[in-house]
């Protein structure tokens, strides 16, 4: 990720994007992901040669007629818009960002969740530091194949956002995952959202599909991002079930890598700014009435960085994939 010594200039009519969740954020001299009012992001393209492979690999997506590997692949992922030039520097472009559609969107109360996938999350060029603090990260990897990288989640209890770290997701292990950390993703109140678990779990199911079938690319350190819409009225919600008070006295013990958000927070503010434009006093926000926000759910796969060519099936990123969607199907059966 670039480097600035001072704040870095934004291109105009955008902000840091209040809803992401892991990788490189805007400060510290960091641009990160930026929200732009049109429905889109812009995601800075990391020096090389990672941010002009991911950009590769979106041209190629988007501009393939004939290759239906690729066709398909493109309602898997974000859609891109192309590329964005920043400020200059004697007519040379110092930034370039992808433009992509913004999957959170205008939800009301956002829950968001990146999933990096497969065993190993470095790619054949990796040095052998780059490999050691990869695999230091998050041991339990090896068995999961998958691992939480951050968590973003309305508690429709405490009626705010509240942010899991990166901590949180480390302390993760093969037994806890299931629900203290899928669990707890799905979990509002005393609930699970067994509706969007089970549409999660059929994305899932149509992405593995695509991975079984081709054998053009092997995705490291690839994401999916998780984003659903906690509404209000749970009960509304059908095949919803009790948590377990356990489970709960377990979460207590985790109490410290999670952060109530303040609401001088950006998110917190955009969240208070939907309720202003369209609530009615019971805090249902009304431009539900009108559009599927209040039930919604979606998958995409994300971060590019590290997808290199291939003659095999990507094992790395199935295995992973496939324990995925039986550890769903558990918290369904629960
Ligand atoms: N299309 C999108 N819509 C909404 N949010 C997104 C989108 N793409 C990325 N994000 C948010 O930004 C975060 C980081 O995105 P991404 O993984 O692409 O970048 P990164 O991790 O900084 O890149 P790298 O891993 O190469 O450093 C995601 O976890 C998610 O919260
Ligand atoms: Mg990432």
């Amino acid at each position: 990720m670039s480097k600035f010594l001072s704040s870095p200039q934004l291109p105009p009519g955008t902000k840091p994007l209040p809803t992401q969740v892991a990788g490189h954020k805007y400060g510290d001299g960091n641009i990160g992901c930026l929200e732009v009012d049109d429905g889109t992001i812009l995601k800075l393209v990391q020096n090389p040669p990672n941010g002009q492979r991911e950009l590769d690999f979106y041209d190629e997506i988007f501009k393939s007629t004939y290759d239906n590997t690729l066709i398909e692949l493109r309602s898997f992922v974000p859609e891109f818009h192309g590329v964005i030039h920043g400020e200059t520097n004697g007519g040379v472009a110092k930034h370039q960002y992808l433009k992509l559609e913004n999957l959170i969107k205008k939800l009301s109360k956002p829950c968001v969740l990146d999933i990096k996938m497969g065993r190993k999350t470095y790619d054949p060029e990796a040095s052998p530091e780059k490999v050691a603090s990869q695999i230091a990260k998050f041991p339990p990897v090896l068995q999961l194949g998958y691992q939480f990288t951050g968590m973003l989640k309305f508690d429709t209890d405490k009626n705010k956002m509240v942010k899991y770290d990166k901590y949180f997701c480390r302390k993760l292990t093969e037994k806890t995952m299931l629900i203290d950390g899928l669990g707890e993703f799905f979990r509002q109140g005393k609930y699970y959202r067994k509706d969007y678990i089970q549409a999660v779990v059929d994305k899932l199911k149509s992405i593995e599909t695509w991975f079984l079938n081709q054998k053009k690319y092997a995705f490291y350190a690839s994401s999916l991002l998780l984003v659903y819409n906690a509404s209000v009225d749970i009960t509304e919600a059908q095949d919803i079930v009790w948590c377990s008070e356990e489970k709960e006295e377990k979460l207590d013990s985790m109490e410290d890598n999670k952060i109530d958000l303040n609401y001088e927070s950006d998110i917190n503010q955009t969240y208070d700014r939907l309720k202003e434009e369209g609530s009615d006093e019971t805090g249902n926000s009304s431009f539900n009435h009108n559009n599927p926000d209040r039930s919604f759910v979606d998958v995409r796969m994300i971060d590019f960085t590290h997808v290199f060519p291939s003659e095999d099936r990507d094992e790395n990123y199935i295995f992973g994939l496939q324990n995925l969607i039986k550890h769903l199907q558990s918290l369904l059966d629960m």
